[in-house]
């Protein structure tokens, strides 16, 4: 067990070594004392694009990627060894960060999580590597997680998917330039053409009103979005899509990439919910699979990774990977956590150990539950019949409708939190998501089962619930007229006008009403009656309004022109 007392820290190991050394001296002595550890030292480079391990001299590419898959297996994951290698260094220490390896960590959070994160917590140390110019552990790890994946490239990411989208729409979209891409795509695709100054062509989901989700973007659509570009004499510079959604709506990637290589541009898939899909036969393929160019997956979503980690995979070689290093590097910290760094090895490592087998106990308890609960009177399971112009849905994600009981999503999910202890993934009006993953167990899906009969049994079915919500009868995004690109709407100065006296304003601000998580209004737009009525009539009804300053919607942040 862990010591959860900051004075109880075992630091014995920091006091063993002779005070009088030169740095030259220190350097090549803490590798010394990991001789017998079979990692990569990248301290030991020599000129020639060798390494000394074991004492032997070896290439890099010996060492990057094993072939066999038994090697694979063996091989410790090369970021987890080499900072366990230089946490366990006895040494000095008189660098960042401030706790100096746990010794003055602060006690109320080691007593929470140990001092182990803390002694772990270290900055770019050369035997480290460096996240934005790789040539030891981090390539390494990056190596082995894009044959895992099988990209041709695979990046690092402290910033989650927020920032490997960013990355990904800058590194394809100069100023200008025409994204196209849905229009309930997640804030950072929004961000980032702020970030780029990239044009948006929209493409508007499908939606089903029953449900209150957003569908996929599909072939057809993307074709349209190319043609009407094409009428305007424009053409595209990369087009981006979410496959799987947060409710797990696969799009036809396959067929969209197809589309998008003939006409010599980009396909980004913000894959967030997406990590784990091709490790199981019953799991739709992964975007990488389907041909896209870049992928970015939150390996800490449906993977085992921290929050906050994520993976930016490159297929193919129509972009260009240097501009996304220097994109990423713009935005990335320059002190990345090692602890994220090391969770996304780590995650790998889990992932290769049997990448066939991994998902066989989550997908069966999914496919229980998905079975027992379709069996209980007065809850709906989502499926694709909502959505049968898409060819798959994520098995792990469940979905569940309580409109029959006249419940909310909110209601239901208030219900399942407070008698059973049940946390969901994400609440809408009529349903709520939970997320299957490979730390689910079988106990966990008996109490959701028994919970969802307990709250059926004690709310009777009616007919046209009070939980289903009563739309106008318009969409969220009916009316879309733009002003202003997104990147000038930010940068333009702004007012705050009352609510009655905003129509026809261009808005300065995201307005994204969850569920069902599309923006009605994004900056630069002009704020027409249709998607006044529509926010009103949704606030009213209990969404939440994300992205106003004023969540309450009295008034609306507009652009001075
Ligand atoms: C569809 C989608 N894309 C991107 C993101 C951002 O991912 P991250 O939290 O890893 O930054 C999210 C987060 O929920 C998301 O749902």
């Amino acid at each position: 067990m862990l010591s959860c007392s900051s004075t109880s820290l075992d630091h014995s190991f920091h006091l063993s070594f002779s005070n009088n050394w030169s740095l030259g001296t220190f350097r090549s002595s803490r590798f010394c004392h990991s001789e017998e550890r079979s990692i990569i030292k990248p301290g030991n480079k020599q000129d020639n694009g060798t390494f000394v391990v074991h004492n032997k001299f070896i290439t890099k590419d010996d060492l990057l990627i094993s072939h066999s898959p038994i090697a694979q297996q063996d091989s410790p994951p090369p970021l987890v060894s080499a900072l366990k290698a230089s946490a366990e260094q006895s040494v000095a220490s008189f660098h960042f960060p401030g706790h100096n390896r746990g010794r003055a960590a602060p006690s109320s959070l080691t007593q929470l999580i140990g001092l182990r994160p803390f002694v772990h917590d270290l900055p770019e140390l050369p035997e480290l590597d460096n996240l934005f110019s790789p040539e030891g552990p981090i390539l390494d790890a990056q190596r082995q997680a894009a044959k895992l994946f099988g990209s041709s490239e695979t990046w690092f990411l402290v910033g989650g998917t927020t920032c490997g989208v960013q990355a990904a729409i800058m590194a394809t979209c100069s100023p200008g330039e025409f994204l196209i891409l849905p229009r309930n795509s997640h804030i950072s695709a929004i961000s980032a053409m702020v970030l780029s100054g990239a044009q948006p062509k929209y493409i508007v989901p499908q939606y089903d009103f029953e449900w209150d989700i957003a569908g996929g973007a599909t072939t057809s659509q993307v074709e349209q979005a190319f043609k009407e570009l094409e009428m305007e004499d424009r053409k595209a510079a990369a087009v981006f899509i979410t496959s799987p959604t947060y409710h797990g709506i696969c799009s036809n990637l396959t067929e969209i990439s197809k589309l998008c290589h003939s006409h010599g541009i980009p396909l980004i898939v913000d894959e967030a919910h997406g990590a784990h899909l091709g490790f199981h036969p019953q799991l739709p393929n992964s975007a990488l699979q389907q041909g896209a160019d870049l992928a970015v997956q939150s390996t800490h979503k449906v993977l085992c990774s921290l929050t906050q980690s994520s993976m930016l995979h490159m297929g193919g070689n129509i972009v260009d990977s240097e501009r996304i290093g220097r994109c990423l590097q713009t935005l990335q910290s320059t002190s990345p956590s090692y602890l994220l760094l090391a969770s996304l090895d780590a995650a790998r490592a889990q992932l290769s150990e049997n990448a066939d087998t991994i998902f066989n106990k989550a997908m069966q308890l999914a496919f229980e539950a998905k079975h027992l609960i379709k069996e209980i009177p007065g809850v709906s399971v989502f499926d694709l019949a909502s959505f049968s112009n898409f060819p798959a849905i994520d098995p792990l994600r469940l979905t569940i409708g309580f409109w029959q009981l006249g419940l909310s999503g909110y209601e239901a999910d208030e219900i399942l939190c407070r008698d059973h202890g049940i946390i969901c993934e994400l609440v809408g009006t009529q349903s709520i998501t939970f997320a299957i993953n490979l730390g689910t167990s079988r106990d966990h899906i008996q109490r959701l089962v028994s919970g969802i009969k307990h709250l059926t049994g004690t709310h009777a079915p009616i007919h046209g619930g009070k939980g289903r919500l009563q739309h106008s009868g318009c969409t969220p995004f009916a009316d879309i007229k733009m002003s202003m690109i997104p990147r000038d709407a930010f940068f333009a100065s702004k007012k705050k006008v009352c609510i009655a006296e905003c129509l026809g304003e261009v808005c300065g601000e995201l307005i994204c009403p969850y569920p069902p998580g599309i923006p009605v209004l994004i900056p630069g737009e002009i704020i027409t009656e249709k998607a006044l009525d529509y926010l009103l009539d949704v606030r009213n009804e209990g969404a939440v309004i994300t992205g106003a300053s004023d969540p309450l919607l009295t008034s609306i942040v507009v652009c001075n022109v």
